[in-house]
C-alpha cells in the first residue's frame, strides 16, 4: 500500500508540481463560504501551510501511522476556532481527488483502494 500511495505522490509532483491550486479550487468550489476564512491569509503563507501539513501527514503516515494519527488529532483540534473541524478530513479527500483526477488512468483501482484506506485510517484518528 505504501508504495502505491508513493508512486501516485511521486508521478503527480513530476507532471504537475504543488497540487495547491488545484486543491484550492476544489476545496471554494465545495462550499462558498470557506475561501472567505482565509480573508485575513493575504499572502496565502498560512494556505501553503495547510497544504504542506496534508502531505507531511500523508508521507508520516507511509512510515508511522500513529505519530500520523496524533498529527491529524492536533490539526483538527485547531480548526476548532474555525468552526470547520467537521470538514476537515475533506481535504485529504480532495487532495486524493486531485491527484486522481490529474493521473487518469496511470491512478488505478489499486492505487484508488490504497488512497482510500489510508484516509479511513486518518479519519479514524477522531477528537
Ligand atoms: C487535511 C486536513 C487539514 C489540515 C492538515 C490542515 C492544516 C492546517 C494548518 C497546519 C493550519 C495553520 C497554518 C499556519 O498557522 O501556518 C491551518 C489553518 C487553517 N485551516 Fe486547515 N487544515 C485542514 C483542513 C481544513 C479545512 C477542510 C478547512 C476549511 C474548510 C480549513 C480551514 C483552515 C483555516 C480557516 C485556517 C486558518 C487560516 C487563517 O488563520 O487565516 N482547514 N490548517
Amino acid at each position: 500500500m505504501t508504495r502505491l500511495i508513493e508512486q501516485t505522490l511521486t508521478l503527480y509532483a513530476s507532471h504537475y508540481g504543488d497540487p495547491y491550486d488545484a486543491v484550492y479550487a476544489k476545496l471554494y468550489a465545495m462550499d462558498s463560504t470557506y475561501e472567505g476564512l482565509f480573508l485575513l491569509d493575504t499572502d496565502e503563507g498560512l494556505r501553503r501551510n495547510m497544504m504542506r501539513t496534508t502531505l507531511e501527514i500523508i508521507s508520516t503516515y507511509l512510515a508511522d501511522r500513529n505519530a500520523a494519527a496524533n498529527r491529524v488529532v492536533g490539526a483538527q483540534m485547531s480548526h476548532i476556532t474555525y468552526g470547520v473541524e467537521g470538514a476537515f478530513h475533506t481535504f485529504f479527500e480532495i487532495t486524493r481527488d486531485v491527484i486522481a483526477e490529474a493521473l487518469a488512468d496511470a491512478f488505478t483501482p489499486a492505487h484508488a483502494e490504497a488512497w482510500n484506506t489510508m484516509l479511513d485510517d486518518l479519519q479514524k484518528a477522531q477528537i
